[in-house]
């Protein structure tokens, strides 16, 4: 009854935490959200790095009050070769064994992501595979869906497209704007985006095909969880 498939993450420890590098664009409240659930020891992680792509992303304080290494690599001042050289050298020299995109608005390079193959992971604001891209919110409420949310998923060669680790999902109501809408999707990211790092600090994933599932247990010597097998 045991899964076989590919390892994500792997078993850490208080003494022995994952090791995350979080890359951001903008605002950080999901960057913060894994910082403070590390710090407060709900998740045995630790933030490393964290790298943002501009100067003026709001995340470059928040995360630096929290006490976090910090680097800018400005992405506009370098140009395309010269910012992904040194996003990696930023990232291998921190030691992460993980890399997370929170709020990150660019699309990593195919050397990239198989550099860190099955090691980066990312959240969107939408139910994937519905509403990949930009303007998500916009995208659903257009759409007229009832029901929207966020997905945390690794982050392949696609678009919003790799395998994924976590979905919530999130009403729409008649009144909802792309702006509200955000703002309600947006507190449930920040559950889903620790909730998803918890699972992959566990060593229990593992990926079989498209789909990221809970190995069974056995050889932990307890029961999975809703890891009914048919
Ligand atoms: C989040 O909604 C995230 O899913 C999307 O951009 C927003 C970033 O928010 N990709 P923050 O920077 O984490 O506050």
């Amino acid at each position: 009854m045991s899964r076989d498939g590919l390892p994500l993450g792997r078993a850490a420890s208080p003494d022995d935490p994952l090791r995350v590098a979080v890359l951001v664009s903008g605002r950080g409240s999901n960057m913060e959200a894994i910082a403070r659930a590390a710090a407060r020891g709900e998740i045995p992680v630790k933030v490393v790095k964290v790298v943002a792509d501009r100067p003026e992303a709001g995340a470059i304080a928040r995360a630096r009050a929290l006490g976090l290494d910090v680097s800018i690599v400005d992405y506009r001042a370098l140009g395309r070769e010269a910012y992904h050289r040194r996003l990696l050298e930023e990232v291998e020299a921190s030691g992460a064994e993980l890399v997370a995109l929170a709020g990150y608005m660019r699309i990593l390079p195919p050397e990239w992501v198989r550099r860190f193959e099955r090691r980066i992971v990312n959240i969107h604001p939408s139910l994937l595979p519905s509403f990949p891209g930009l303007e998500p919110h916009r995208q659903a409420i257009e759409h007229g869906v009832k029901v929207s949310g966020c997905t945390v998923h690794l982050v392949d060669e696609g678009v919003d497209s790799g395998p994924i680790i976590v979905q919530r999902p999130v009403p729409v109501d008649d009144g909802d704007t792309p702006e509200t809408l955000a703002a309600k999707v947006l507190e449930v990211e920040h559950r889903a985006y620790v909730e998803a790092l918890s699972l992959l600090a566990s060593g229990q994933l593992v990926l079989t095909g498209r789909r990221v599932v809970r190995r069974a247990l056995e050889a932990h010597g307890s029961t999975a969880e809703g890891s009914s097998s048919s």
